[in-house]
C-alpha cells in the first residue's frame, strides 16, 4: 500500500515558521526536541502493560536504573532531553517540588512548565493518558532561568500542546496560529498532520464531569448541572455524560466534537479549596489551545483561565473548558446570573 505523502509535524513547524516575524528557529527546536521525548514515552507507555503483567523489568534506562514508574519515567525522559537542548531556561514539571535547572550554559529564551504523564492512575486499566506542556518566553536577561520566568500568566503563552497516547498517539498544539493535530505512524515513527486547524464546535450536547464530587460542589455547580440533565429538545438537553477521568483525553473529545469539561472548587479535600488541577502545566495550556480554536476556559468565579496570575508553581484552580456557548452558560450559573 503506498503511504499518503503526509506533511510530517518538523515540516509543518519549518513550514510555517515564517508567520512568526521575529521567528529565529528556537521555538521549532524547542517544539521538535519536545516531540523526541513524546515518541520515547510513547513507547514506554505502550510497553507499560506488558511490563507490568510479566514482571518485567522492561528496558533499563541510561544509568542502567531499572524501568520506573510511569509517571516518573515520562518525567526524567522530558527533564534529561530538554535539560540540554538550548532553547530553555528553566521548567517545571507536576513531578518536581522546586524548579528543574538546565545544564550551564545550555539556556535559552524560553521556559516550559509540563504534566509528563496525565491520568496516569489509568495506565493500569489502559485508558488514554497523556504529556501536557507549556511555553513561554522568559522575561529575564540571560543565564539561569528565575521561578519569575514560570510564574506568568497562561495569556502569554507563545505555544502550547499535549500529547494523548490512546488508540492512536496523536500530538496536538498551537503556537498563536490556530490549532494543529498530528496522529504517530508507529511503523515510521512519525507524526503526520491528520487534524489541520481544529475547531471546537460552538455548542454541544456532552458534558465532562466527576458527579461522585456533586456532595461537595456550591449549589450553583449543582444547579447547573441539574439544567443539563433536564428535557428540552430545543436546547439539546438532556446532555449526554461522558467522563474518562484523564483530562487530556477528556478534553481532546471535547475539542474535536464538542463539549465542556468541569472540575470546579468543591468541599471535598480541605487541603484543595481550589480544584484539584494545577493551573501552569493543565489549565493555562489547554486553555491557550481551547481559545485558538474557538472556546473558552474559565475558573467560574468571573476570571478567564489564561488571566489567572500564577503565584507558586503547583497552584490549583477550578477549570471549565470547552465549547464557548456551553462554558458562557455554565459561567451565568456559576455567578448566579441564571
Ligand atoms: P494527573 O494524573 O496528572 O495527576 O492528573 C489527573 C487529573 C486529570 O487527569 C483528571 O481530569 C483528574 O485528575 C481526575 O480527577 P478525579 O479522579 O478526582 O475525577
Ligand atoms: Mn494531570
Ligand atoms: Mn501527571
Amino acid at each position: 500500500m503506498s503511504r499518503p505523502l503526509g506533511i510530517t509535524v518538523s515540516r509543518h513547524i519549518l513550514d510555517n515558521q515564517h508567520l512568526h516575524p521575529t521567528a529565529t528557529g528556537d521555538l521549532s527546536g524547542l517544539l521538535i526536541e519536545l516531540i523526541v521525548a513524546a515518541k520515547t514515552i510513547n513507547a514506554e507507555v505502550n510497553m507499560a502493560g506488558l511490563a507490568d503483567i510479566l514482571g518485567m523489568s522492561g528496558k533499563t534506562n541510561i544509568q542502567g536504573e531499572m524501568v520506573q514508574k510511569l509517571d516518573d519515567l515520562a518525567n526524567n525522559t522530558i527533564k534529561r532531553r530538554m535539560a540540554r537542548c538550548g532553547y530553555i531556561c528553566i521548567m517545571t514539571s507536576e513531578e518536581e517540588e522546586g524548579v528543574i535547572p538546565v545544564v550551564p550554559g545550555y539556556e535559552g529564551k524560553y521556559t516550559l512548565a509540563f504534566d509528563p504523564l496525565d491520568g496516569s492512575s489509568n495506565i493500569d486499566v489502559n485508558v488514554s493518558i497523556g504529556t501536557i506542556f507549556s511555553i513561554h518566553r522568559r522575561r529575564t536577561q540571560d543565564g539561569p532561568g528565575a521561578i519569575s520566568d514560570l510564574l506568568l500568566p497562561g495569556r502569554e503563552q507563545v505555544a502550547a500542546g499535549y500529547i494523548i497516547y490512546g488508540s492512536s498517539t496523536m500530538l496536538v498544539f498551537a503556537t498563536g496560529q490556530g490549532v494543529q493535530g498530528f496522529t504517530l505512524d508507529p511503523s515510521v515513527g512519525e507524526f503526520y498532520l491528520s487534524h489541520p486547524d481544529i475547531r471546537i464546535p460552538e455548542k454541544s450536547k456532552y458534558f465532562s464531569v466527576n458527579e461522585g464530587n456533586t456532595l461537595y460542589w456550591e449549589e450553583n455547580m449543582r444547579r447547573y448541572v441539574d439544567y443539563l440533565k433536564e428535557e428540552d429538545k430545543a436546547t439539546d438537553r438532556p446532555y449526554s455524560g461522558r467522563y474518562i477521568g484523564s483530562l487530556v483525553a477528556d478534553f481532546h473529545r471535547n475539542l474535536i466534537s464538542g463539549g465542556i469539561f468541569l472540575y470546579p472548587k468543591d468541599r471535598k479535600d480541605p487541603g484543595k479549596p481550589g480544584g484539584k488541577l494545577r493551573l501552569l502545566y493543565e489549565a493555562a495550556p489547554l486553555a491557550f489551545i481551547v481559545e485558538e480554536a474557538g472556546g473558552r476556559a474559565i475558573t467560574g468565579d468571573g476570571r478567564e483561565i489564561r488571566d489567572v496570575a500564577p503565584e507558586s508553581l503547583h497552584q490549583r484552580v477550578p477549570l471549565i473548558i470547552g465549547s464557548r456557548h456551553d462554558v458562557d452558560m455554565a459561567e451565568a450559573f456559576l455567578l448566579g446570573r441564571r
